[in-house]
């Protein structure tokens, strides 16, 4: 095949073969096609859309384009969940273990944070020793002994999507479902996994904002993965409002491990049971009191034990932020908005997460929520604390959050868009 022939095709609406779809990946892998002409075909993509028969293949086609691990000989089911991502989103780190307690395997391979979207592996490492890069055989080790595995994706894992990802990234053609929904599933069908819930976000902190698109792609994820052997589910969720009550990393991991203990935020317990649940349910434990298992320290125990399978000290104390400020409200009344998007970039820009792949991460950055839409403040009670290791930051961080929350008199609309598990 020619790839300008099927840029050409793409371009005039055309459909792509299958043939032509293994060809263009396997070609782009090995780097026989260039970047530019990869980036005219997805732009392409991005704006004429996919048959199905055409994401189908290209699903597959990255998922061949590296290894594909294998758990039939665990003594155990597997089962993970993946989320399309968003601002406070912790849900994996207490879901993990929780879901592991009942005896089922949670091979999670995960992702870093780019952008205003936090990532788990992120998150993790603001715990002293924890390894994000472990052997397939520790794995295989750690799902025999405690159950859940939190690590990083091997470069060995669909890189064709690792490829495809990062000039998807620079090109803007992330927020196209064809491209996104290919590109979720290459990694999650690689990953091995027998069952599969997908939390598709939509609202303000999502990729996509729309909730019928967002429903589109949650359609398109599920059969993705029934068509590849996956029990796959999906659930939609509200990301018009931060999820919990910290947006950073090492405050997120303190959150998770409340909700771990039996308390932490609603909204954060609600999703993780609810997740937990169909998890479960695909696995074949359709009988399980996952609340039990948050209050009477069997959730924590797989935390403790996943943790330090990692090389992580789960007592060990959390990075604390040199530099704090605490905005406060200036009028008494009810807070009627807080949009995820302006926190999300806000906390990114305090430090929590990175502008380039290779950047750093300072993981006592972020955000701490005092208060939550609908909840009654007094004037000079504090509404948030921003905290860095840089002092320097706070300005810019500011700036993204002008207009991003409101406080109104009582009986005004509250601005959560809607349920959150819709
Ligand atoms: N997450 C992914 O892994 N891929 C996408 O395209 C978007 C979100």
């Amino acid at each position: 095949f020619d790839v300008v022939d099927l840029i050409r095709t793409k371009r005039d609406r055309g459909t792509l073969t299958t043939a032509q779809i293994d060809w263009m990946v396997d070609a782009y892998t090995r780097g026989y096609i260039a970047d530019e002409q990869m980036s005219a075909m997805t732009m392409a993509i991005f704006l004429n859309g996919m048959e199905r028969e055409e994401v189908s293949a290209l699903t597959l086609a990255m998922v061949a384009s590296g290894t594909r691990l294998d758990f039939s000989g665990l003594d155990k089911k597997t089962t993970d969940k993946h989320s399309t991502g968003g601002v406070g989103d912790k849900i994996t780190l207490p879901l993990a273990p929780l879901v592991a307690s009942f005896g089922v395997a949670v091979p999670q391979l995960s992702g870093r944070g780019l952008g205003h979207t936090g990532g788990t592996l992120d998150k993790l490492e603001s715990i002293p020793g924890w390894r994000a890069s472990i052997t397939v055989d520790e794995m295989m080790r750690q799902l025999d002994d405690v159950g859940a595995v939190v690590c990083a994706a091997g470069s060995g894992l669909a890189p064709a999507d690792g490829k495809l990802y990062s000039l998807r990234d620079i090109t803007g053609t992330v927020e196209c479902i064809p491209l996104i929904a290919s590109s979720i599933m290459s990694k999650k069908i690689a990953e091995g996994t027998a069952a599969l819930v997908l939390d598709v976000k939509f609202g303000s902190g999502a990729f996509l904002k729309d909730i019928e698109k967002s429903r589109e792609l949650a359609q398109v994820m599920v059969r993705l993965g029934e068509d590849a052997g996956v029990a796959t589910r999906a659930v939609l969720t509200n990301m018009n409002v931060p999820l919990g009550l910290a947006i950073g990393n090492a405050n997120e991991v303190r959150e998770s491990v409340e909700v771990l203990a039996g308390g932490g935020p609603a909204d954060v317990v609600e999703l993780t049971v609810e997740l937990a649940r169909h998890m479960l349910e695909l696995a074949g434990v359709t009988d399980a009191d996952v609340e039990a298992a948050l209050q009477d320290g069997r959730a924590m125990d797989a935390w403790r034990g996943m943790i330090a399978a990692q090389g992580g000290d789960p007592d060990a104390p959390l990075p604390v932020a040199p530099e704090s400020h605490t905005v406060h409200a200036e009028t008494s009344g009810v807070l009627v908005e807080q949009e995820a998007l302006p926190f999300g970039i806000a906390a990114w820009r305090l430090g929590a997460g990175r502008a380039r792949k290779e950047d750093p991460v300072d993981h006592s950055a972020g955000i701490d929520l005092h208060a939550k839409p609908g909840d009654t403040v007094e004037a000079g009670q504090p509404l948030f604390t921003m905290l860095t290791s840089d002092a320097g930051r706070f300005a810019r961080a500011l700036e993204a959050l002008e207009g991003a929350y409101r406080i109104g008199s009582a009986g005004d609309e509250v601005h959560t868009g809607g349920p959150l598990i819709a």
